[in-house]
């Protein structure tokens, strides 16, 4: 049980691990999507400018797979908790479906990116909503400016986004919650080690992950039977 009193800003992080139940892979472990890719083949800016259309055939691939996917009780028992404590909530999820809007969280910080979106990677026109699925034989999308229409994802040597923002609210949360991530990618593994010394740090997840000595208490098991009924707030 995660006590939450009325002055606590709870910081919640999630990773593949929520949505592990509703049916989308993981990155590492069995079953995992790097079993099956190697990362530097279609998720890396040099991916990118050696074989965009293999790149867009990974998403494509993956936008099929979460377009199918249904948001399971991890994601409802945080879209209640945004309920309950508005804007004391801080979710930064580190997965690019969007499972945690399917179940009614409002405020969600996509620090990789988000799979229904894409961007020029040219110019700076902004990110726009976009489900379609690139594969050959089909041509691959261009922007107006003769740049090439990439997924919305952080890729590996890509600075996460909105760092700023969440290093703040790592500064002021009391309580730290990070649900099923393997704690090896950074920065979000450092995160923990973010929280101030008054800071309640949890995990929360079927095994234990690389980081899990940083943290005060580990709740061993899958997010969709623990984490309803994990949050006691005051
Ligand atoms: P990983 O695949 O590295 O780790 C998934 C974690 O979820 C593991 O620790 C599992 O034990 C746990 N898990 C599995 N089933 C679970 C369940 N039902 N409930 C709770 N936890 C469960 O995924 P991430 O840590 O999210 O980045 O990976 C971090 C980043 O690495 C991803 O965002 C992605 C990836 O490469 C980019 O693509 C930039």
């Amino acid at each position: 049980m995660i006590r939450i009193g009325k002055q606590d800003r709870v910081f919640v992080l999630t990773g593949a691990g929520v949505s592990a139940e509703s049916g989308i892979p993981t990155f590492r472990g069995v079953g995992g999507l790097w079993r099956n890719y190697r990362i530097e083949e279609v998720a890396s800016p040099q991916a990118w400018a050696r074989d965009p259309a293999l790149v867009w055939e990974f998403y494509s691939m993956r936008r099929r797979v979460a377009a199918g996917a249904k948001a399971n009780p991890a994601h409802f028992a945080l879209a209640e908790l945004e309920q309950k404590l508005a804007e004391r909530l801080f979710l930064c999820t580190q997965n690019v479906d969007n499972l945690h809007e399917q179940a009614g969280s409002r405020q969600v910080l996509h620090m990789h990116g988000e799979l229904f979106k894409s961007r020029c990677d040219t110019c700076r026109r902004p990110p726009f909503a976009d489900e379609a699925m690139y594969e050959p034989p089909a041509s691959l999308p261009c922007c107006d400016c003769g740049g090439k229409i990439r997924p919305h994802i952080c890729w590996f040597g890509e600075v996460p986004f909105e760092l700023e923002e969440i290093f703040g609210a790592l500064d002021r949360c009391t309580v730290f919650v990070a649900v099923g991530t393997s704690g090896v990618v950074e920065p979000a593994a450092s995160f923990v080690a973010q929280v101030g010394g008054q800071g309640r740090t949890y995990y929360v997840g079927p095994e234990l992950p690389a980081n899990a000595s940083a943290f005060d208490q580990c709740f061993q098991g899958e997010a969709g039977k623990t984490l309803p009924g994990l949050f006691v707030s005051d």
